[in-house]
């Protein structure tokens, strides 16, 4: 009878995430739409502060980002851990290191995301609060396009661990071992206050919510040498 249920559920979803969310987000909605057949996913990958203009103005079901600002007014809930790390090339001289010192991964040259983008606006804050300054060689709009960067030997960079999923480039990049990593950020699903659910959202909600416990998180070796199982079997 369950089972029937689901599939009587149908209607359309329309979600929109941040830019790291979109290492996991679809494989979710595939083991979600294979319970729901019935459902229809539409999904915006975008950066931070656009993710934020869309919530503001009530343009989507449901939105995934990180932690909500208090000037916008909305329901938010943290679903998964967003760990940033720091990375470089697999063969840099600092992938060797230990407990690397704050100080001295401010000699080296960073490649960072755009303005907007939540993985800058937590990377200066972290540095700004321990009083350092970061030399930016480069911007660059997107994480896959920074990861290259790195490998290129452009730079360094801090970037959520979630980006190593899936197509990272295998045994190209290292996690540098930085006093203080890694920044602890989270992931939230978010709507605006007051918003009445559709069915098809609020299942939806339930599934993340069931979801996350078993989300693995990724370790960095894992990741690293291309096995990297984002879901474990349940
Ligand atoms: P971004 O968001 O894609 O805007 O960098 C990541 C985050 O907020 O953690």
């Amino acid at each position: 009878i369950a089972s029937d249920m689901k599939g009587l559920k149908s209607g359309k979803l329309r979600l929109a995430v941040i830019t790291t969310a979109k290492y996991f987000t679809p494989r979710l909605l595939g083991m979600f739409c294979q319970e729901y057949p019935g459902i229809d996913v539409a999904l915006i990958v975008t950066n931070r502060e656009r993710v934020l203009e869309r919530l503001s103005s009530n343009q989507d079901d449901l939105y995934i980002l990180g932690q909500v600002p208090d000037a916008v007014d909305a329901v938010a809930e943290v679903f998964l851990d967003n760990p940033l790390v720091v990375l470089a090339s697999a063969d840099h001289p600092l992938s060797r290191e230990k407990k690397i010192s704050i100080e001295r991964i401010c000699d080296e040259r960073f490649v960072m995301r755009e303005p907007g983008s939540g993985t800058r606006m937590a990377t200066e804050r972290f540095f700004l609060e321990h009083g350092y300054k970061l030399k930016v060689r480069m911007e660059l709009g997107s994480n896959e396009a920074i990861k290259q960067a790195i490998i290129g030997r452009l730079g360094i960079a801090v970037l959520s661990r979630h980006t190593l999923a899936l197509d990272a480039p295998m045994g190209q990049l290292a996690i540098l071992d930085v006093e203080g990593f890694p920044i602890e950020r989270h992931w939230y699903f978010a709507y605006p206050s007051g918003k009445q659910l559709s069915i098809v959202t609020q299942t939806f909600l339930e599934y993340l919510r069931q979801a996350s416990n078993y989300l693995d998180d990724l370790s960095c070796r894992q990741a690293i040498s291309g096995h990297c199982p984002l879901l474990k079997s349940h």
